[in-house]
């Protein structure tokens, strides 16, 4: 049982000549991580966007499937929408402090987050928060939940941005670019952290990335896409050691060498 099945999905954006995205297709199952790859572009943030129903109003969609746990997203209403977002799908985005609100605190925007989805008082929220924050590793989590982003580092800040992703308890998270803004060893914490979640919750993954160093470390499944179409899509390992497309020789040749493999 697929958690998301996308078939044939097109993109444009108003006064494009060309498809942002060009009838791709993938399903990910509960506890599977797909990584879309391609270089910048390439229609990676479109995609996931199209998923959650979050492109402008500019952006033309179409599929013949795109289904979140055997329901169409595409012409749900914005109710429906609203209750996938965050409920059924978790979004991590790249820019953590543009995903925050530096006015609250991240304990309350954490709690408002649980509210936003789940049934529950204010202070069964702050429980709630204060369980997320612990669960992401924020350290003294209790002490911090009143503190505001511009206090935490860039590692700290993604980790709130991530127990938000979860406050709704999802079935499914996207990460765009989710560490590509963070140093290289906070980067690898981040990932053990969203890997080590999704294993705990058997969360479905859309990871998105230009990173193929990434991909090595978390997927199951890749995507590689160019110019909007997907060019193969194969299991990791596959993918790694015997690449069918030239264009993803090319990736695999420019990128540093790879740690040990999954
Ligand atoms: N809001 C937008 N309006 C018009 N074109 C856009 C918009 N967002 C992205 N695009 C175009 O769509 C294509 C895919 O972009 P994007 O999905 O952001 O790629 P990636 O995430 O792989 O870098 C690019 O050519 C980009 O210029
Ligand atoms: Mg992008």
């Amino acid at each position: 049982m697929n958690l998301l099945d996308v078939e044939g999905l097109h993109v444009r954006y108003a006064g494009q000549a060309e498809d942002a995205v060009e009838g791709v297709s993938f399903s990910l199952a509960a506890g599977e991580t797909l990584a879309l790859v391609g270089e910048s572009g390439s229609g990676k943030s479109t995609t996931g966007f199209a998923v959650l129903g979050l492109l402008p109003a500019q952006a033309h969609v179409r599929a013949s499937r795109l289904d979140f746990a055997g329901q169409a997203l595409l012409g749900a209403s914005e109710a429906r929408l609203r209750e996938v977002r965050g409920g059924g799908i978790g979004m991590v985005f790249q820019d953590a402090l543009s995903a925050l609100n530096p006015l609250l605190s991240i304990g309350e925007q954490v709690a408002e987050a649980v509210r936003l989805h789940l049934p529950v008082s204010r202070a069964e929220a702050r429980q709630r928060a204060l369980g997320l924050l612990r669960q992401v590793r924020i350290a003294e989590a209790e002490r911090r939940y009143d503190d505001y982003p511009h206090r935490l580092s860039g590692g700290m800040r993604q980790r709130v941005v991530i127990a938000m992703a979860l406050a709704g308890e999802p079935q499914m998270l996207i990460a765009d670019e989710p560490t590509t803004a963070l140093d290289v060893t906070i980067q690898a914490q981040v990932l053990r952290l969203l890997a080590d979640l999704q294993a705990e919750r058997g969360l479905a993954l859309l990871l998105i990335t230009h990173d193929l160093g990434v991909v090595a470390e978390m997927a199951d499944r890749v995507l590689v896409m160019r110019h909007g179409r997907a060019l193969e899509q194969r299991e990791v390992q596959a993918l790694f050691s015997a690449p069918q497309h030239p264009y993803t020789r090319q990736l695999l040749a420019a990128c540093p060498p790879l740690g040990a493999l999954p």
